[in-house]
């Protein structure tokens, strides 16, 4: 596959979620410039530093993933104001043991969806305070802040909003222009 390497944190376990429907949609908006490795994060460990010295299987697992990848997308709902645990042990995982975090100087962008008016954007704050502390370059703007609403994407992944997939478009060709510029 040619184009960008992309791995996904999606925020949610949820088979139907939202955010993974959004960010299927990304993928296709991003067609053949890039490829979407999604990261399993329902089976880690939870992260526990004694275990630091014989790092968990599935932690060496997401930071390989995240290594070989030219960039990293966040697509997370807004878990009580926050970011999703599972995401955040996620996150906690690929960052350590101190000095090995595989995130380091990576491009990044973060978007997300809720049911409710405010689109994730609480967590989408908090997420981009956690990126920032872990040195990940995270594209500035658009913020994407997505109140899905039932059947906004459909099952091949197409936006059937037309001004929301071309705010989406926008989003996902300056985040590829992004990956290009931190190269
Ligand atoms: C939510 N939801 C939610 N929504 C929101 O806008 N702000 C919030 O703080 C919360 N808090 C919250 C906590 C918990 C534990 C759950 C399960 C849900 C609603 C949430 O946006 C909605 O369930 C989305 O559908 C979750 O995203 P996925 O799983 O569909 O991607």
């Amino acid at each position: 596959m040619a184009g960008y390497r992309i791995a996904v944190f999606v925020g949610s376990l949820r088979k139907e979620s939202i955010n993974r429907q959004l960010a299927r949609a990304l993928e296709k908006l991003a067609g053949d410039r890039a490829s979407f490795e999604y990261v399993q994060i329902g089976d880690l460990p939870l992260y526990n530093q004694d275990h630091d010295g014989n790092y968990p299987a599935e932690g060496k697992r997401l930071k390989e993933q995240v290594r070989q990848a030219d960039a990293v997308l966040f697509v997370t709902p807004e878990y009580n104001r926050s970011v999703p645990g599972v995401l955040k042990n996620a996150i906690d995982l690929g960052s350590r043991p101190y000095g090995d975090s595989a995130f380091a100087g990576k491009p990044a962008a973060v978007a997300g969806a809720s049911i409710g008016a405010i689109g994730s954007a609480l967590a989408q704050q908090h997420l981009r305070n956690i990126l920032s502390y872990l040195d990940i370059k995270v594209l500035p703007q658009p913020e994407v802040f997505v109140h899905f609403k039932e059947g906004l994407v459909d099952a091949e992944g197409n936006v059937q909003n037309e001004g929301t997939r071309k705010f989406l478009q926008d989003f996902t060709d300056r985040f590829l222009s992004w990956i290009e510029s931190q190269r």
